[in-house]
């Protein structure tokens, strides 16, 4: 073929405003049904979901938990608003030695999607307050009740949030483009997951100080194509076929009896070394959160919790038989 006989497809972008382009290459075939909060704000990030709230409401002081992730710092940081950390007690709820002003907030998170009824019992007590549900995709907004979720932590996608926000007020955003976030969820079909870790740390590196905006049209395509029914399924399926096998030796008691698709199966056990031997086993279990180290003492439960919780996968790439296998490894430990 001659350079001059190739063909040639004028591709006109279909940007914002532009007639739409006929022809050319064919896109990524992706299934397109619906979201699973269709209603909400979509956001690129979570921690942009606080700073959004931050923004609208105003709040002069909000009291953040010893036992979070760092990033949840980076809107409180940027628009400068004081803030005070809270202890958690045994239940994971937080130790209530301070009362809200008008115009401060508690920010509390939905520990793996396990603490509705707290945050039910801590709406009736508190207006100003804002639910982080990043570990709980599945947890629907208590009424009235700032709420946002991270996408990331529950499917596969590099960023995005949803943002239940109790007013009508809403921020002029533009729209965050997420196309080269995604090397590491390509690599984990072509190469494995494995191989594709190195990519997914950085690409959780660029999602920091990244400026609030609308969820990617990436990410937001991704979103409408999931079956969120079977991942919800599968995840209660997976949790309560662990907790069947581990209540007895889980130091974190909690009540299984309303469990809606929780993130991880958070398993706390007095030994030190579990996470490494999983790790051997190639079982890969993340540490919630490193930074609580710095921000805490030995003495502190929060402490304790870092080093010894280890949130078990019971997500829906897995069945029972994966399950077995984690408990197989465990058992030989306990
Ligand atoms: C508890 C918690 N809240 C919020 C976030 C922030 O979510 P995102 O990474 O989407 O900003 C994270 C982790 O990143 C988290 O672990």
């Amino acid at each position: 073929m001659t350079k001059s006989s190739k063909t040639k497809f004028d591709i006109r972008q279909s940007a914002p405003g532009k007639m739409k382009s006929i022809g050319g290459y064919l896109e990524l075939q992706l299934s397109r049904d619906s979201e699973y909060y269709p209603a909400m704000i979509r956001l690129n990030t979570g921690r942009n979901a606080l700073e959004y709230i931050l923004k609208i409401r105003g709040y002069t002081l909000i009291y953040l938990p010893y036992f979070t992730c760092e990033v949840i710092m980076e809107p409180v940081r940027k628009l400068d608003i004081q803030y005070r950390y809270y202890t958690i007690n045994e239940h994971m709820e937080p130790v209530l030695d301070f009362e809200l002003g008008e115009t401060e907030c508690l920010l509390y998170t939905n520990y793996f999607g396990l603490k509705q009824e707290a945050i039910t019992g801590l709406r009736r007590k508190f207006k100003n307050l804002i639910v982080d549900n990043s570990q709980a995709f599945f947890s629907e907004p208590v009424q009235d009740t700032d709420t946002f979720y991270s996408c990331r932590k529950f499917f596969g996608v590099p960023d995005g949030a949803y943002l239940h926000l109790a007013s009508p007020a809403r921020l002029k955003l533009e729209r965050d483009v997420s196309v080269n976030r995604f090397s590491h969820l390509i690599k984990s079909i072509d190469l494995g997951i494995e191989q594709g870790y190195q990519d997914y740390v950085a690409n959780n590196d660029v999602l920091q100080q990244n400026p609030i905006r609308k969820m990617s049209a990436l990410t937001h395509a991704i979103l409408e194509g999931i079956d969120y029914k079977a991942c919800r399924y599968r995840r209660n399926s997976n949790f309560m076929y662990l907790h069947d096998f581990l209540v007895n030796h889980n130091d974190y008691s909690f009540d299984a009896s309303n469990v809606n698709a929780p993130m991880v199966y958070p398993f706390s056990h007095p030994s030190t070394s579990l996470r490494e031997k999983l790790l051997a086993k190639r079982i890969y279990v993340a540490t919630y959160w490193p930074n609580v180290y710095s921000w805490t003492t030995k003495q502190m439960y929060e402490y304790y919790l870092t080093s010894h919780l280890i949130p078990l996968p019971i997500d829906h790439r897995y069945s029972h038989l994966d399950m077995k296998r984690i408990i197989n490894v465990l058992k030989n430990l306990l």
